[in-house]
């Protein structure tokens, strides 16, 4: 178990929360509905779900809104995220969203992708998206 392992309760809180945030999809265009849920390295939960715009690609994906939120409301540290969907297999989360939440995210950081019948599947960010490009290469 790493240091950042959820215990069980968090873990079913993040999935319960992200597969509620469904509920809150602004997504008449798709109808393809997205929820998620973060939980902060204080324990705090922040959730999000995807918001579509008439004008397509200024849609913005669950995940960003969730980050967004927590971002705002001045959580800096993240332990992982919850991603639900109404589909089988689970969602996994698109290219935009992952070099997003790389921003904020240790390599380790787990992403738990719920299908439509509350199964999960987990992949870290660094699986996610291997070989990525961060705030240190701006450094370097
Ligand atoms: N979407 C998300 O919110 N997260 C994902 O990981 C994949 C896609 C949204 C974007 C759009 O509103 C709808 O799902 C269909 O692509």
């Amino acid at each position: 178990m790493s240091a950042h392992a959820l215990t069980e309760i968090e873990l079913q809180t993040i999935s319960q929360k992200a597969i509620d945030a469904k509920a809150k999809a602004y997504c008449p265009y798709s109808k393809f509905r997205v929820g998620a849920c973060l939980i902060t390295t204080s324990g705090e939960y922040i959730d999000g779900a995807n918001i579509e715009n008439a004008s397509y690609p200024v849609g913005v994906c669950a995940e960003r809104v969730a980050f967004g939120n927590a971002l705002m409301q001045g959580h800096k540290s993240f332990k992982a995220i919850a991603v639900a969907t109404d589909i089988k297999p689970a969602a996994s989360p698109c290219g935009m969203c992952r070099q997003f939440m790389r921003e904020f995210t240790p390599p380790s950081f787990p992403i738990y992708m719920y299908d439509k019948d509350g199964n999960y599947k987990v992949a870290t960010i660094q699986e996610l998206l291997p070989d990525s490009f961060g705030p240190d290469d701006l450094l370097a």
